[in-house]
């Protein structure tokens, strides 16, 4: 990458605007090799320096990472001029080139990844690695064990193959029930695929976790926040094909 200016540096890391990066700098906040540097005009070598930003070592390559909160009524999509899209909500999100990983219905809530790290996008979705995602669901019918064998079964919705195993946990069943649900693919629509085959339909979808990334209880419909070190670390892994957390997510605010 060569050189470059250290508060352009810490921008596209994700650090903060040029205005607040600048003033970081000028708090004594930035180590370049350990050495604490105060002028923003700094050229350092991305090839080789080792940047440390409030105590945190900075990836080197100006990736950025974000865990948004997508409400429902706008597209997973970077822009559209006829209607609202997911990158509406970034707009002030330091960064350049960055897009969602993957896709969420129009009418979807919860968990969407934003990066503009392509290595770990394709990774994430390729079929072959079997990234698990898990989604809170409300469903017209009553869910029972029947369903809960249907899902783990491996289930026909219409395409060439049918779907892998999934793991249905029922919260409450009645005529109208609620559950959560853990795929390992990303099919178009497949969680209303999979309950429209078991002759129900979902009335409310949101997803919560994604490769062992979980949607923070406390970030609002429409909010966003950089992810830390080890959520990247955990998605690194994930889109590695490595072991995946087992931890189940709470149910949904
Ligand atoms: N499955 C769906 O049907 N819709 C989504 O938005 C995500 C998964």
């Amino acid at each position: 990458m060569g050189k470059i200016r250290l508060d352009k540096y810490l921008a596209d890391a994700g650090e903060g605007t040029r205005s607040q990066v600048k003033e970081l700098i000028r708090r004594g906040q930035v180590l370049v090799d350990g050495v604490c540097v105060k002028t923003p005009e700094y050229k350092l070598d991305t090839d080789t320096a080792k940047v440390m930003c409030r105590g945190k070592e900075l990836s080197r390559e100006g990736l950025v990472y974000y865990l948004f909160h997508k409400p429902a009524g706008c597209l997973t999509a970077t822009e559209d001029v006829s209607q609202p899209v997911v990158m509406d909500y970034l707009k002030e999100a330091p960064g350049k080139g960055l897009f969602p990983v993957g896709r969420l219905d129009k009418d979807t809530e919860g968990l969407l990844l934003i990066t503009n790290d392509g290595e770990l996008a394709h990774g994430l979705l390729s079929p072959r690695r079997h990234v698990e995602k898990t989604y809170y669901v409300e469903v017209r019918g009553v869910l029972t064990e029947k369903e809960e064998e249907l899902f783990a079964s491996g289930m026909e919705i219409g395409d060439e193959k049918p779907a892998l195993p999934a793991r249905l946990d029922i919260l409450e069943s009645g005529r109208r029930s609620k559950a959560r649900v853990t795929i390992r693919e990303g099919r178009y629509h497949q969680i209303k695929r999979m309950f429209a085959a078991a002759g129900m339909e979902v009335t409310y979808l949101k997803r919560l976790s994604m490769g062992g990334l979980t949607l923070p209880e406390e970030l609002g419909k429409g909010a966003f926040r950089a992810l830390t070190l080890e959520e990247v670390r955990r998605l690194k892994e994930a889109a590695a094909g490595g072991r995946i957390s087992e931890e189940k997510p709470g149910p949904p605010a």
